[in-house]
């Protein structure tokens, strides 16, 4: 039996109001619900507010700046009460290190469990030739090499693609928390995902924790759908 929730929801729409509906009707079945930069964007800190009504929110902002700026910036997110946040590993061990200095400061005074930052990998998005011109080597070792150098900085989690969980979760070891998105249930439609996995052989893989909007979020019963998923991972 998994003993602590894997999934989590991708709340990628617009409006707070539909956000906030999908965050109630899933309350207790996922993990973690996830505020992209298009609510954010739109609605600002209230959407932590309103979305932590409902369960941990995971804040998917990718800071990426001067060390000062972004313990700065994770030092108020704490303060709002956020469970997860993004950085870009790409912006150094000096930068990840500030953000979780100002993440655990901004949190002092919440009750309940340390928030924590994820440092992003590589975004999948980008070409070997993307990395080569800020001198990195191809994805995958720029994969490995981001990701040890983030977690030596204090990041108590990655994310990454599935298809690098495994060399990944070698590389930083069992302590350090792994999330992948470009998760879809066995047998669904990939929408936009080139190399989509299963549950299941996400978590195979190595992955703590799986993002999952659409095949959830778009469902007429996203309750349903969660659950399925998650029986996929967990068939007791
Ligand atoms: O709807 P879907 O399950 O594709 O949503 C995936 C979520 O994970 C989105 O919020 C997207 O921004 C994020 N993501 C991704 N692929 C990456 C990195 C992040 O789909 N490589």
């Amino acid at each position: 039996m998994i003993d602590t929730n894997p999934l989590i929801v991708a709340l990628d729409v617009p409006e707070l109001s539909e956000a906030v509906e999908l965050a109630r009707r899933l309350q207790g079945e996922v993990g973690y619900f996830k505020i992209g930069l298009e609510l954010f964007s739109a609605h600002g800190p209230e959407t932590v507010t309103a979305i932590g009504e409902f369960g941990d929110v995971f804040l998917d902002v990718k800071l990426h700046d001067i060390p000062t700026t972004v313990s700065r910036a994770t030092r108020q997110l704490g303060r709002l009460g956020v469970g997860l946040v993004t950085v870009h590993a790409l912006g150094g061990k000096d930068m990840v290190a500030a953000a979780v200095e100002g993440l655990a400061l901004g949190a002092k005074g919440h009750s309940g469990p340390q928030p924590r930052i994820l440092a992003v990998t590589v975004l999948t998005s980008l070409s070997d030739a993307d990395l080569a011109t800020v001198g990195l080597p191809g994805a995958e070792d720029a994969v490995l090499e981001l990701g040890r150098t983030a977690v030596g900085a204090g990041a108590p989690g990655l994310v990454c693609a599935p298809r690098d969980a495994s060399r990944l979760r070698q590389e930083v070891g069992p302590s350090t928390v792994l999330v992948t998105p470009g998760v879809r249930p066995a047998g669904s439609d990939s929408d936009d995902h080139a190399r989509a996995a299963t549950p299941a052989e996400a978590v195979a893989a190595g992955a703590n924790y799986l993002v999952v909007g659409r095949p959830i979020t778009r469902a007429a019963d996203p309750v349903t759908a969660a659950r399925s998923i998650l029986s996929e991972v967990d068939p007791a």
